[in-house]
């Protein structure tokens, strides 16, 4: 079964429907074959996983399914076309939950068939990665290549993004993910899921200065990161304290000293791979934790310090979202990649440095220049 490319198959505008399903946004976006995106629609479900303190993957699954078939009807609506006005449709299909993915790429998939569109396997990755190139993000889109630092509640990376496909892993976290690190500590502090946000302002409330925490790696040669030990700080802080609700101005501290530790790391990961990549032309931020007003100033004045611009797409695009899925498809069917097969496998792991290789077992993905 395999599926053409679509460009001007059906006459411009090309509409590219885009599905995200990977964790626990359920999202949709109707982009046109420029990139302005005609729909955009996100469902959170931080309320079904809040009683949890975290994601339930089989909540998270049963929840995309529920809502996704309105939430296509509704992008549809939005951007004023019918499914058979889709030239393309893409899915991630990997790197995430399982169940989540499953949900989003079978849909894609019978859409597909359904329409005749071509469809598009998105490496979630891979997506974050090339938001900051959508239209109307910056004065003038990033040229390639470019230094992203990846900042999630999965996801910790700093990627060199040499061409649209071709992606070097300079470095990653060798424990926990930022965010999860956030959300862990927030938790010890007593604050509800997600922390991130939450810790962000009650740091502003706190003294950095009040504990000495450890700056993981600093210092170190490359640029991977490491915050269990960090994590572990803070929690044997709290643990000597007496027990009972922790008094306000002492979580406050314990947050805004927590939070100065990840901000000097971050910087210090962020030099060291800046001069790893001599010939990159930009620093882009992505993920959830680069919403945080402290780190996002810190690592400006490390890019601007290596004279390069920090680019920061809006929050919306910056956390899970299906433009940014949509705008993946737009860039590879640009470069000139096929559409993928209907038999693409879903991937929970899929490094970015193998985005290019092909989802179908033995077979190279074709590409078209
Ligand atoms: O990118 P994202 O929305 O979802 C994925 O993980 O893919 O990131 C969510 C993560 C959560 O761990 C959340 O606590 C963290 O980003 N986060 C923050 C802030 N806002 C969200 N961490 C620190 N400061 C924030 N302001
Ligand atoms: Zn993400």
């Amino acid at each position: 079964m395999s599926v053409s490319d679509d460009t001007n198959r059906r006459g411009p505008p090309a509409m590219m429907l885009g599905i995200e399903s990977s964790c626990d946004e359920t999202a949709c976006a109707v982009l046109d074959g420029e990139g302005r995106v005609r729909a955009e629609i996100v469902a959170s479900q931080i309320a079904d996983h809040a009683p949890f303190g975290g994601v339930v993957p089989e909540i998270a699954a049963r929840a995309h399914l529920a809502a996704l078939a309105p939430m296509v009807r509704a992008a549809l609506a939005e951007a004023g076309i019918a499914a058979r006005d889709l030239s393309g449709i893409a899915a991630t299909v990997g790197p995430g939950l399982i169940g989540g993915l499953i949900v989003g790429a079978g849909f894609a998939k019978g859409m597909a068939l359904a329409t005749g569109a071509a469809f598009y396997a998105i490496n979630h990755l891979e997506a974050h990665a090339l938001t900051a190139r959508l239209p109307g993000i910056a004065a003038r889109a990033p040229d390639f290549p470019y230094l992203l630092l990846l900042v999630s509640g999965g996801h910790t990376a700093l990627i060199a993004v040499e061409a649209v496909g071709r992606y070097r892993r300079l470095g990653t976290t060798l424990d926990d993910a930022a965010g999860e690190v956030f959300d862990k500590v927030a938790k010890l502090l007593g604050l509800g899921y997600p922390g991130g946000p939450a810790l962000e302002a009650l740091a502003t409330e706190g003294n950095p200065a009040r504990f000495t925490l450890p700056r993981p790696l600093l210092g170190r040669a490359g640029c991977d990161f490491s915050f269990s030990g960090l994590k572990t700080a803070v929690a044997q802080i709290v643990s000597r304290l007496p027990p009972g609700s922790l008094p306000r101005g002492m979580a406050a501290d314990i947050a805004a000293s927590f939070q100065a530790a990840v901000v000097e790391a971050m910087a210090d990961r962020l030099s060291h791979a800046l001069a790893m990549m001599p010939e990159s032309t930009c620093v882009v931020v992505a993920g959830g934790v680069a919403s945080n007003r402290a780190i996002r100033g810190r690592l400006e004045a490390t890019a601007t310090a290596g004279g390069l611009t920090l680019i920061a797409p809006p929050l919306r695009l910056c956390t899970d979202n299906a433009t940014m899925v949509a705008w993946a498809a737009i860039e590879r069917r640009r470069a000139g990649y096929s559409a993928d097969d209907l038999a693409a496998r879903c991937r929970p792991r899929w490094p970015l440095d193998g985005a290019v290789q092909s989802l179908i077992a033995g077979k190279a993905v074709s590409v078209a220049v």
